[in-house]
């Protein structure tokens, strides 16, 4: 990635390993949230309605997440890739389940929320080690949220 330049005084050695760790939570951020819409779309039965409305609001959620991690990548001086072609080849997800019921789609995102979490913590501490704390606190309110749409989603599993 080539860096543009920039009054940002965090030393470019550490917005490049900010960048590493961003990038792809980029893409799977946006990958989950395309998920999220594609369960809010299809699934089916006697819950649809209240599932339909969560799928959505879980959608909403991680369209804004990413939209902050986006951005925190553009201030650091470096490139937010949002391309659909680009998020395919970088998103660290599982492929959806293609044809899923209510409680599959309910386990299928929960995996989703599991996954973006367990990579945000572990970038958060790395970045608070390197020295980026405004983007150890962005990935943070990521965990944090990522962990209440799970709460949300696992409360209706039976
Ligand atoms: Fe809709």
């Amino acid at each position: 990635m080539t860096f543009r330049e920039t009054h940002n005084s965090l030393p470019l050695s550490i917005r490049q390993q900010t960048y590493e760790l961003l990038a792809p939570l980029l893409s799977s951020t946006i990958d989950g949230a395309n998920q999220a819409k594609h369960a809010h779309w299809n699934v089916t039965g006697m819950h649809f309605q209240q599932l339909h409305e969560l799928f959505d609001t879980v959608a909403g959620t991680l369209f804004a997440r990413a939209d902050a991690l986006a951005e925190r990548i553009t201030a650091l001086g470096a490139t937010a890739d949002g391309r659909t072609s680009v998020t395919a080849q970088n998103s660290f997800l599982d492929k959806y389940p293609e044809a899923a019921n209510a409680e599959e789609h309910l386990h299928a995102l929960a995996a989703v929320l599991s996954a973006l979490s367990s990579h945000a913590r572990t970038s958060a501490a790395q970045l608070s080690e390197a020295g980026d704390e405004a983007s150890a606190d962005l990935l943070v309110e990521t965990v944090r949220e990522a962990d209440y749409s799970l709460w949300l989603l696992e409360a209706h599993i039976a």
